[in-house]
């Protein structure tokens, strides 16, 4: 199999399951606890119905919309996803300028293998920076400080893992950052020669932004649930948030809100954008599916900030639902790491660009000529 053989979301799952030692492949795959939030969150888009208008001209479609300050050419971009020189040695230079040629946000995590600096130098799209408010106190003021000089254009809080999820395929795996040779993960790496090559030649995989607090998760291997659980500070609280907003002093979102009184809070301490978002099934699980809560959140916050669907995103037809219940954007994290596993930069093209193709199509199909016209009458629930 080849990138030039997947056509949809599912495709580069099953190739990136292919190319990657299994460790790897089920820390982007899975979720936690019983993974049933992570299932709801793509199941929740069957509920609900398209209901097509036609005969209206769709010559031109406009796919193009407005977020967070940017022009992004669809109306969805790649949310923060950690340590992607884990999955390709383009890692996170690669997703940055595959999201710059297709003309969206590209997203960059405190936990990535990339420094703040080396993406700028390489992509000039427009790019949102993800904070985690760790322990160390100075680090929350030092990254926002470089995003500035870096030509950040956003940034977003993550607000839904003050400990981590509990994620049993990484325990069962033993996967840790950077990857250790245990006994197993060494069969795995070994049945995966094409990988351990690139990674052996890849240099050293580290925590870029973070390795100058702590040599944990860089030089000293840990299992991401143990690094977050001993770097994060659990009393992270409403003061952080407003202060990381007012000193970032830009278009700001909130990433994993689920509540409309939490959406409400957001508006009063001056975030522009909420992301509904339970992190792709990774850390409560019960937790209601982004696609489940979007209505109740449109009714009490749209029009009054910015309102972001992430989470499940499989097909461009998800999308256009999110967007006519009332979501200004949608953000994709999965979808797009199978294609960077799957054949770097250019599988993150082509894994992105087909998704982005869905929405076209769908647009086309639905008779809507630019996404104001995907409005709330054009969905049913069954
Ligand atoms: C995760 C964190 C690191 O979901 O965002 O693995």
């Amino acid at each position: 199999m080849k990138i030039s053989d997947c056509y949809n979301v599912d495709d580069f799952r099953k190739l990136a399951k292919q190319k990657l030692p299994s460790p790897i492949f089920h820390y982007i795959d899975g979720g936690a606890d019983d993974e049933a939030t992570l299932r709801r969150n793509t199941e929740a888009f069957e509920n609900c119905d398209l209901i097509p208008s036609v005969l209206t001209d769709v010559s031109k479609v406009d796919l193009s919309t407005t977020v967070l300050g940017q022009n992004i050419k669809f109306p969805f971009f790649l949310s923060p996803t950690a340590m992607h020189r884990m999955y390709h040695p383009d890692g996170e230079k690669g997703t940055a300028k595959a999201a710059e040629k297709l003309g969206t946000f590209f997203s960059l995590s405190t936990m990535a293998n990339t420094s703040i600096e080396d993406v700028s130098k390489v992509s000039g799209g427009p790019k949102m920076f993800q904070l985690y408010i760790h322990k160390d106190q100075g680090l929350t003021d030092n990254l926002i400080e470089r995003c500035k000089s870096s030509g950040f254009k956003a940034m977003c809080l993550t607000v839904d893992t003050i400990v981590a999820g509990n994620r049993e395929r990484d325990h069962r795996t033993g996967f840790t950052t950077p990857p250790s040779l245990t006994l197993s993960s060494l069969l795995s790496f070994a049945m995966h020669p094409e990988w351990s090559v690139k990674y052996l030649l890849g240099g050293k995989l580290t925590l870029a932004n973070v390795s100058h607090v702590t040599k944990k998760g860089s030089s000293i291997e840990m299992s991401i649930m143990d690094y977050l659980n001993e770097q994060f500070d659990r009393s992270m609280n409403w003061k952080h948030a407003e202060y990381a907003i007012k000193k970032w002093n830009g278009p700001f979102a909130l990433k994993g809100i689920m509540s409309v009184e939490d959406a409400k809070k957001a508006i009063d301490i001056g975030a522009s954008a909420i992301m509904i978002s339970n992190h792709g099934g990774r850390q409560l699980d019960g937790s209601r599916a982004p696609f489940d809560q979007l209505q109740t959140i449109v009714d009490a916050v749209g029009g009054k900030i910015e309102i972001i669907l992430d989470g499940g995103i499989k097909r461009g037809t998800h999308v256009l639902k999110a967007l006519a219940l009332g979501a200004n954007a949608c953000s994709i994290g999965k979808a797009y790491l199978y294609g960077l596993s799957a054949g770097g930069q250019e599988g993150v093209e082509r894994a992105v660009g087909k998704l982005r193709d869905e929405v076209e199509r769908g647009m086309t199909l639905m008779g809507c000529r630019s996404v104001k016209e995907l409005t709330k009458d054009k969905v049913l629930f069954r």
